[in-house]
């Protein structure tokens, strides 16, 4: 039998679930989706897990269960959050769904869950050298990956470059917000890139995002070192990387993940 996981992908608008299998990467069902909660507190966001993990009934009922937030995760806490209630800040996130749902949660960052997915099943499958992904969305979310190992909570998107949070300049909501066109926007694509490319010189980059469907009108016209590619998995990297993610926390583990 293909081993398979759960995995969560917990946004602003909306919280995704699905099984994966871990063979292919793909998912194993159709995901289900439910609107996030408002306010999205931790409480509220672990209900609305349990709600769909519900829909799966028995399906799921053997499977670790990997879910992504966006923000960084340390040891099971949140110690930050800009585009969720604030109540998750300082939280014992971890402790929380895992008491609401009543089973074991693995937590991860949601970039780190789309690096995983992509190093392990799609546009840096099997590379064994330094590879960046960023999640260009409502902010740049990161994940550093080398030899395959995640370096997690790795926050790229918040490197202060001329004076900005990074974020600020060059995430996806900002291209619309500020009603940017493709030029002006890869300008400030081209000094985020720049810099990564400068501080960590990696062998690859993995862009991200609803954004990296249209890659073509941005991608080629960047100019780095490290060469720099769309993603592969759209937006089902948050699930699968969170399913594969919490599959490994739990084979060297059954009852701790290594974030808590
Ligand atoms: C958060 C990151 C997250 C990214 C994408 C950033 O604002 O600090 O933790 O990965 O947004 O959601």
């Amino acid at each position: 039998m293909v081993a398979q996981a759960f995995g969560i992908d917990i946004g602003g608008s909306g919280i995704k679930g699905a099984p994966v299998n871990l063979e292919t990467g793909e998912l194993a069902t159709e995901r289900v989706r439910i609107p996030t909660p408002q306010p999205s507190t931790p409480k509220a966001v672990a209900k609305t897990v349990a709600k769909l993990l519900d829909e799966f009934g028995d399906q799921a009922k053997d499977m670790p269960i990997g879910i992504t937030v966006p923000c960084p995760v340390i040891n099971g806490i949140t110690p930050a959050m800009a585009n969720l209630d604030k109540q998750w800040i300082g939280c014992a996130a971890a402790d929380v769904m895992t008491s609401v749902v009543g089973r074991p949660i693995t937590l991860l960052n949601d970039a780190d869950a789309a690096g995983l997915a992509e190093v392990y099943f799609g546009a840096a499958k099997g590379h064994k050298g330094l590879v960046i992904v960023t999640t260009l969305g409502t902010g740049i979310g990161s994940a550093l990956i080398y030899g395959g190992v995640l370096i997690p909570n790795s926050e790229l998107g918040h490197l202060e470059i001329d004076g900005f949070d990074a974020e600020k300049r060059a995430a996806a909501s900002i291209r619309t917000n500020e009603d940017l066109s493709w030029k002006a926007y890869i300008k400030r694509l081209q000094r985020y890139y720049e810099t990564l490319d400068f501080l960590f010189s990696p062998d690859m980059f993995v862009v991200g995002g609803g954004i990296s469907r249209d890659a073509d009108k941005f991608l080629p016209f960047l100019k780095l070192n490290a060469s720099i590619v769309p993603a592969q998995l759209r937006n089902q990297a948050g699930i699968v990387g969170a399913a594969w993610y919490a599959h490994q926390a739990q084979a060297s583990s059954p009852t701790r993940s290594p974030q808590g």
